[in-house]
């Protein structure tokens, strides 16, 4: 399929793209023709991330970091826009997750989450405000259905991306008069992702799923990348605090997840 967006000349910075779903995403915005930058934890990972998403005439940048220090994100942002300029697209989709019973979660486990995606989502949309196209930069937040759908075994996902919506419209009321466009993108289920292996280990958990999903099947990485890059453009220029899931309907069928 294509739907020929054209990101040339755009810079475009995705947190958390180095694996899965936001790789998927970063991919789409190269292959658009824009110019990159990846950020994780892992050197190794980011190193193939940057290997990947190269093009000769625009190579991209990697940074290894942890979004829950913001000196470490500030910097990696810093330092990309002083090399290849202000940032027209920003994707915040770090994350972590493991299913847990509340009743047995540690504090620290609860707080290893929220951290990671509710203090690391501030701490990126804190830094990348200075360096954010204005007016027109678009920023997108990587969601989950747990931030609209209550779902067992994930109370720490729950209120973190719950938490996450709310910085996308609170942001949208304070970035809207700049230009600047912040939404929420909630990926439903994707097939063959880290955050799938964790939740539906095995195919029957598998199907399972898919049968909760009124379009009968799981997403792929090019499903949400395909609503990023239409809330990325000029298409979505009117579009700001919004939550779009991209999930086959498995939200409003209540996202059930058999976790128990
Ligand atoms: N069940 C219950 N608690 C768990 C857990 C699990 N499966 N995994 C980790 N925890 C707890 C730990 O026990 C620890 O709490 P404690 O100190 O009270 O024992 C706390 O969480 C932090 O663990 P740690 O391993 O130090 O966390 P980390 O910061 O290194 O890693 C995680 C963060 C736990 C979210 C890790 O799974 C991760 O890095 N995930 C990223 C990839 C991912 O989750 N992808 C899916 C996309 S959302
Ligand atoms: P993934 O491959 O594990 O992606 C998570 C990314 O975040 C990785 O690149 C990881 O790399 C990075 N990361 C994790 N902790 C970090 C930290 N503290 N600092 C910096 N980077 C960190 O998982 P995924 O399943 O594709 O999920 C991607 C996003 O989609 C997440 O926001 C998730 O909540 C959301 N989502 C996924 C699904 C699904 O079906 N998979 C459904 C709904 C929503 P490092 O390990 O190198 O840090």
């Amino acid at each position: 399929m294509n739907f020929s967006f054209d990101f040339s000349g755009k810079n475009v910075f995705v947190f958390g793209g180095t694996s899965g779903i936001n790789l998927g995403i970063a991919d789409a915005f190269v292959s658009a023709g824009a110019r990159i930058g990846v950020a994780s934890r892992s050197k190794d990972k980011v190193d193939t991330a940057v290997a990947r998403l190269s093009r000769r005439d625009a190579p991209a940048l990697g940074f290894s970091l942890d979004v829950r220090e913001p000196q470490a994100v500030a910097d990696a942002l810093a330092s990309f826009a002083q090399r290849q300029g202000k940032i027209d697209v920003l994707v915040s989709g770090a994350a972590g997750n493991f299913p847990a019973a509340a009743a047995k979660l540690s504090p620290n486990g609860f707080k290893s989450v929220v951290d990671i995606d509710l203090l690391g989502s501030f701490n990126v949309m804190r830094a990348a405000w200075e360096h954010l196209t204005k007016p027109g930069a678009s920023v997108i937040s990587i969601s989950a259905p747990q931030a609209i759908v209550p779902m067992a075994m994930q109370v720490h996902v729950c209120a973190a991306k719950a938490g996450v919506d709310m910085i996308t419209k609170t942001l949208a009321l304070e970035w809207g008069p700049e230009g600047v466009r912040i939404n929420s993108v909630i990926p439903g289920p994707i097939d063959g992702t880290e955050g799938m292996a964790r939740l539906a280990p095995d195919e029957s958990a598998r199907q399972g799923v898919i049968e909760g999903v009124p379009m009968r099947r799981m997403g792929t990485p090019q499903d949400i990348a395909d609503a990023c890059l239409f809330l990325g453009s000029d298409a979505a220029r009117y579009i700001t605090g919004a939550v779009l899931p991209v999930d086959g309907g498995w939200a409003v069928a209540g996202a059930r997840m058999n976790l128990a």
